[in-house]
């Protein structure tokens, strides 16, 4: 066991932990920041996506001493009831959720990407999220979620 500071969200907050425990069972046990989910621990499907430094992170798979003094942000960091990224809002107008067990993963990604590339095409957005899985199928109307906020983003960029 060590005692490791996690800076989430912006607050920084200490645990103790196995260093290679996963960042995953820090933030959903240690923290009770459940946004970002358990899916198949393997970095196989993306349901634990958090950013790193701005970089989304598969925290199934990322030792918890790896964070050193990286800044985390989860779902819960990324937006507000109040003020929702716009991905988050282009969700909701879109009605994109069935069970919902995947949407933390989706965001967080195409959140990350549209940082990095704030000019995605559809295609780069297509291969940009093709590591993510939906078992409910929602693959269109992510699509369209993102692409709606990408444009929103860019526009609002530009004013
Ligand atoms: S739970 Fe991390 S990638 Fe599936
Ligand atoms: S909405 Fe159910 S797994 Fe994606």
């Amino acid at each position: 066991m060590a005692r490791i500071n996690l800076d989430v969200n912006g607050k920084v907050q200490t645990i103790d932990a196995d260093p290679d425990m996963p960042l995953l069972y820090a933030l959903r046990n240690d923290l009770g920041l459940n946004n970002p989910h358990f899916g198949c621990g393997l970095a196989q499907c993306g349901a634990c996506t958090v950013h790193v430094d701005g970089q989304a992170v598969r925290s199934c798979v990322t030792p918890v001493s790896a964070v050193g003094n990286g800044k985390v942000v989860t779902l819960a960091g990324l937006g507000t009831p109040e003020k929702p990224h716009p991905i988050q809002k282009a969700y909701v107008e879109e009605q994109v959720p069935q069970c919902g067990y995947c949407i933390n993963g989706w965001i967080m990604t195409a959140a990350a990407l549209l940082e990095s590339n704030p000019r995605a095409t559809d295609e780069d957005i297509r291969k940009g999220l093709s590591g993510l899985k939906c078992r409910c199928g929602t693959h269109m109307s992510i699509l369209r979620a993102v692409k709606l906020a990408a444009g929103r983003m860019a526009a609002e960029r530009k004013a």
